[in-house]
């Protein structure tokens, strides 16, 4: 979801309007998801480089989490959404764990669309995470597979990613699912997130629908 800043300083805002607008554009969009039969959805709202913004950004994106999380979370829930967060959660602030944990309960039963945010998430991290727990779990070197690797991922239980869509014309993964995203198709666009419609989301569906995936064969 890039481009929020861009978007503000456009409009002459602070930033932080370009968070809000940004988070405006998500019920609509996961609306249109749920209903093209989209399964499960990945929001890369905060990644493990974000911290090094500026102090007053970082604080500013976690409030609209906290804000947010408040009118998003029923709305989310009445449109039966399972919400799940991923990344090194331990790090957020409490407050934020707690939201994140309540959004979590709130909507487990949900089973319309899986909507997972990445918060304080970072592919490699997401790897040396899943290294780690493999080795306290006491794996065996042989016992390590690439399945047995996707089920000490954060969210195992996710489908493969088809589709990374990244706005405001950046050409770059910037460390998202890089385990899932290995036979990905992307659909890259100029618009900025807080402009990013369902109607362009649909077109993104279809460039998808039109590919051929090969996945290595011919
Ligand atoms: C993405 O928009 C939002 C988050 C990282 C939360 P940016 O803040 O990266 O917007 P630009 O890239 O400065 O326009
Ligand atoms: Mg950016």
């Amino acid at each position: 979801m890039d481009g929020n800043g861009r978007w503000a300083q456009r409009r002459w805002l602070p930033r932080a309007a370009g968070h809000r607008a940004g988070v405006e554009v998500l019920t609509p969009l996961l609306d249109a998801a749920g209903r093209a039969g989209v399964s499960a959805v990945t929001l890369y709202a905060f990644s493990t480089e974000n911290w090094t913004r500026p102090e007053d950004e970082v604080s500013t994106l976690m409030g609209l989490f906290l804000e947010k999380a408040k009118s998003k979370v029923p709305e989310l829930n009445e449109r039966g959404a399972r919400l799940r967060f991923v990344g090194r959660t331990e790090r957020l602030p409490e407050s934020v764990r707690a939201a994140a944990r309540e959004a979590e309960e709130l909507t487990a039963a949900n089973d319309r669309i899986d909507v997972y945010v990445a918060l304080n998430y970072g592919g490699r991290s997401e790897m040396v995470d899943a290294a780690r727990r493999m080795i306290s779990a006491g794996l065996a070197p042989e016992e390590v597979d690439e399945g047995t690797f996707a089920r000490y991922l954060y969210a195992p239980e996710a489908p493969e990613v088809d589709l990374v869509i990244r706005t405001s014309g950046e050409l770059r993964v910037s460390n998202f699912l890089l385990w899932q995203i290995a036979y990905a198709e992307f659909y890259l666009t100029e618009t900025l997130w807080p402009d990013f419609t369902p109607e362009e989301f649909l077109g993104a569906l279809e460039s998808y629908a039109s590919r051929s995936r090969r996945r290595g064969g011919v």
